[in-house]
């Protein structure tokens, strides 16, 4: 790798923005790219290819870090900040020794291809590309049901799931009662490089309960929720249990009616039967006689066989 200054060197340097960028003539790729994850919000480092050893200091080296080639976002020459772009004023550092830049807080409009180029005298003792993505995180997905129409069979609904203010650009995916789903998706933002809305519609006929999930996937992150979606309608009269009132009517009802067999049943005996008692009784008796005499023969018998 070998890189020129873009235009005349030292004195002009001061002059504009663009003449700090410094053209690198890839000759192979000379150092592996690192790759860093961040969050909207977060203090992310970026790190550079060279450290200064404790004998030499940031006096003799010129260190450059640029994003994607055109803007310059913070310079240093001779132990001095010679440049720093306007969008990461007052959000950037640079480690004196390792020469790590720090930005913080993260923005959307971050993202993209870093390289700190170290020259020492002139001569470029290494670069360094850092590949930066960064990430602003979904709300939790909110799902709604609207019932569009409904009968004993079916009930036919929109099923939304909804999801804001992430990045980058999500994927939406689902799934009813573990079968996977395709939503009818469609995403909102100002700009690429701004936060995304994202909503999924579905139509669904239910004819049971079903349990749906909606998932939203972004930069290797995922966010799902889950909701249960009853059939509202099914038209079978459920067996309502009868209410107390009538219980206890019943309840009265059988009472009385067992207390009055009861007392017409005496009553009867009493008058009906007082002319027959005698009648009766000696008939009892006569029955009593007969039934007891075989009983205690039998028993006795059954003593003395043993
Ligand atoms: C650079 O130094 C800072 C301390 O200032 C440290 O936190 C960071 O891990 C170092 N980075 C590398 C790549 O050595
Ligand atoms: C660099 O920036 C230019 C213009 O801003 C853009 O067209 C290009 O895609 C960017 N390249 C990378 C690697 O981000
Ligand atoms: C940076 O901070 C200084 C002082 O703290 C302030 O005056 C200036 O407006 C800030 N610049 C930006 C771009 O926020
Ligand atoms: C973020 O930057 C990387 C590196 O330039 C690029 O590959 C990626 O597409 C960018 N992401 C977005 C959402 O623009
Ligand atoms: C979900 O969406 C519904 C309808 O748009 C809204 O009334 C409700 O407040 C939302 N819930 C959450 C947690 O955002
Ligand atoms: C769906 O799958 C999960 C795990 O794979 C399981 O725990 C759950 O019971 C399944 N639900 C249904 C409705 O099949
Ligand atoms: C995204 O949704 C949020 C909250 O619902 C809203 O405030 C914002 O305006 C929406 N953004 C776009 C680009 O529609
Ligand atoms: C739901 O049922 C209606 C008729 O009852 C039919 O027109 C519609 O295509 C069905 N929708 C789906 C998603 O199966």
């Amino acid at each position: 790798m070998m890189c020129l200054p873009a235009s005349p060197p030292a004195p002009a340097l001061r002059l504009g923005l663009g003449l700090f960028v410094l053209l690198c003539l890839g000759i192979g790729q000379a150092m592996e790219k690192k790759v860093v994850r961040s969050k909207v919000g977060e203090k992310v480092s970026l790190p550079c290819c060279h450290r200064i050893p404790s004998s030499e200091s940031l006096h003799t080296y010129r260190v450059y870090w640029q994003k994607n080639i055109t803007e310059v976002v913070l310079a240093y020459s001779e132990g001095n900040m010679i440049s720093r772009h306007e969008r990461y004023q007052n959000r950037t550092e640079m480690d004196p020794w390792n020469l790590t830049l720090w930005i913080s807080p993260m923005e959307i409009l971050d993202n993209g291809s870093y390289k700190c180029i170290v020259q020492r005298n002139s001569i470029v003792v290494c670069d360094q590309s850092v590949i930066l993505f960064v990430t602003a995180d979904f709300s939790k997905p909110n799902i709604t049901a609207e019932v569009t129409a409904d009968s004993c069979d079916v009930t036919e609904m929109v099923i939304t799931c909804s999801s804001h203010g992430g990045f980058p650009k999500p994927k939406i995916s689902g799934a009813l009662n573990n079968m996977s789903v395709e939503w009818n998706a469609n995403w909102v933002s100002e700009s690429s490089f701004s936060p995304y809305n994202v909503t999924g519609k579905l139509l669904l006929n239910v004819t049971k309960d079903v349990d749906i999930t909606c998932s939203v996937e972004y930069n290797g992150f995922s966010k799902s929720t889950s909701l249960l979606i009853k059939k509202t309608n099914d038209c079978v009269v459920p067996p309502v249990p009868p209410p107390y009132n009538v219980i206890t009517a019943s309840i009265i009802i059988v009472i009385t009616f067992i207390l009055a067999t009861t007392l017409a049943a005496r009553y009867l005996s009493r008058h009906v039967c007082s002319h027959c008692c005698k009648h009766q009784d000696s008939v009892e008796d006569g029955v009593k006689e007969y039934t007891k005499a075989p009983m205690s023969s039998k028993g006795t018998a059954d003593t003395s066989s043993v």
